[in-house]
């Protein structure tokens, strides 16, 4: 059964805000018909950011990975609409950008896995997580005028 309201977690890395193209990707999600119900721009700390990939600490890319990510500020969203995660993820296009899609963002815009602008929760559970930790305050409940009839 689909679910309307499921959440992602989508950031814009430094490399895309530094290129500019926050605005362009808010802009795909939006257009996709996705509800935007959390937004911040942060500078986020290496403590912040093992906690983000600390399923990744055993891998060999995980210290240049930190470091990149803590390089410069990343733009935080959570983005909700049916399918969120899977649709994300397919928006985003393939982690490794050589084997991205054309018309996806990284098919797009990125060219490096290291350097690959964007991420997206790639499951519900991990989803709920990264929203806990990135927006610790919560997101904001509200209801678009119709809602119920257009997504
Ligand atoms: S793995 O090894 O299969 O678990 O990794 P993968 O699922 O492909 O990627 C997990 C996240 O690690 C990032 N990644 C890298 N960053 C820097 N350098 C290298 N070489 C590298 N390889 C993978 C990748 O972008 C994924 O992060 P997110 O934030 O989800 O894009």
């Amino acid at each position: 059964m689909p679910n309307n309201a499921e959440r992602t977690y989508i950031m814009v890395k430094p490399d895309g805000v530094q290129r500019g193209l926050v605005g362009e990707i808010i802009a795909r999600f939006e257009k996709r018909g996705f509800k935007l119900i959390a937004l911040k721009l942060e500078h986020a700390t290496k403590e912040h950011l093992e906690k983000h990939y600390a399923d990744l600490k055993d891998k060999p890319f995980f210290p240049g990975l930190i470091k990149y990510m803590a390089s410069g500020p990343v733009v935080a969203m959570v983005w909700e609409g049916l399918d969120a995660v899977k649709t994300g993820r397919v928006m985003l296009g393939a982690t490794n950008p050589l084997a991205s899609a054309p018309g996806t963002i990284r098919g797009d815009y990125a060219l490096a896995v290291g350097r690959n602008i964007c991420h997206g929760s790639d499951s519900v559970e991990s989803a709920e997580k990264e929203i806990a930790l990135w927006f610790p305050e919560g997101v904001i409940q509200h209801t678009m005028a119709s809602a119920e009839w257009v997504f």
